[in-house]
């Protein structure tokens, strides 16, 4: 049976821009009563105005995860404002660039906190109220680099697997208590993430095709709050895994080419901490302004990652 999203009282963190604040809009338009966090406090006043306008209620409580005792703030205040938490978006989240040598110590350890530890303090704090209640869920934002890796993305690869993996043990503790936990699989969206880049690379960041509207994933996550799956695997995503699982040392001489000849600008740019440790004002809205690829040119990557890689991996084992 379909969960019903209005009245439904859902927290999501790294709602002031990208995929977070889509999905409040989108579940904000379905009647939902929304608690809203992240740090920028003006975008999420913004955020919060709009979803009402939309038909939900919205409390914006600025947050920054990374200091986990604001996480307890954030629990009490959703509590305090709806009477109970449903659904608890981890989303909030830091994008790194770097190879293992070029990226600080102080900022894997940053990344590890805000992608994976902010998560597990939310879980934490907010299991004793769904077991009180015998339900919820938890939606775990992880990415493409939750399931592989490439290069440069040594620190938040890491954080989006680790993410992957205790959701995936939190599921079997809690199967029986009525509480269920989705991981979501972004690839390339078209959000200021990359604007808000921390890039030890030297060049220019850009997301690599073929990008996907902050709409469609959106779309997604309020889908898996309707009938919650265990995995929301998003576009070329799936590919990526056939291919790592089938063929791992050719999966990462492909991936390391599209990385050098996709994922950056032909320019040069000087190291950047980007968000990582202060919000930056740029790029508060849902789109990050880059060109979503077409769907035929979104089908044929997709058809070419599921069918053709395998085929031709079979070809060459026989
Ligand atoms: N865009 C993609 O291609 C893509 C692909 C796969 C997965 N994802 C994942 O999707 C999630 C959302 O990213 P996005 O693409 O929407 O990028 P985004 O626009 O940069 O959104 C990131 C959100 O996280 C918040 N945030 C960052 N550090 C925080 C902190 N210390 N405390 C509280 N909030 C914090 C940011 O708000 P403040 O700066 O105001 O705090 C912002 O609201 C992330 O987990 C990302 O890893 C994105």
């Amino acid at each position: 049976m379909k969960r019903k999203l209005q009245g439904l009282c859902v927290v999501v963190t790294g709602a002031s821009s990208g995929i977070g604040r889509e999905t409040a809009l989108l579940l904000a338009g379905k009647g939902a009563k929304l608690v809203i966090a992240a740090r920028r406090e003006d975008p999420l006043e913004e955020v919060a105005r709009l979803c009402r306008e939309r038909g939900g209620e919205c409390k914006p409580v600025p947050t920054d995860v990374s200091n986990l005792a604001e996480i307890d703030t954030l629990v009490r205040e959703a509590i305090a404002a709806f009477g109970r938490i449903d659904v608890w978006i981890n989303n909030a989240g830091i994008y790194v660039m770097g190879t293992v040598e070029q990226t600080p110590l102080d900022v894997f350890e940053r990344a590890m906190k805000v992608n994976f530890l902010a998560a597990v303090a939310a879980t934490k704090a907010v299991l004793p109220h769904f077991r009180q209640r015998n339900a919820g869920l938890f939606v775990n934002i992880s990415s493409a680099l939750g399931k592989v890796t490439a290069p440069y993305l040594a620190a938040y690869s890491a954080t989006k697997h680790a993410l992957k993996a205790f959701s995936e043990a939190l599921r079997d503790e809690v199967r029986d208590v009525g509480v269920d936990v989705s991981v979501v699989y972004p690839t390339s969206t078209d959000t200021p993430l990359f604007e808000h880049t921390a890039n030890y690379t030297g060049k220019e960041v850009k997301p690599s095709e073929p990008i996907y509207p902050v709409r469609d994933v959106a779309q997604a996550i309020v889908d898996c709050i309707e009938s919650p799956k265990r995995d929301v695997v998003i576009g070329v995503t799936k590919g990526f895994s056939a291919f790592h699982t089938l063929a791992p040392s050719l999966f990462d001489r492909v991936m390391s080419s599209k990385m050098e000849k996709k994922h950056f600008k032909p320019k040069p740019q000087g190291a950047t901490d980007g968000n990582v440790w202060t919000p930056m004002s740029r790029g508060a809205g849902s789109s990050g302004g880059w060109p979503a690829s077409n769907p035929a040119r979104k089908l044929a990557v997709a058809a070419l990652a599921l069918v053709a890689i395998p085929l031709v991996i079979g070809a060459l084992r026989a």
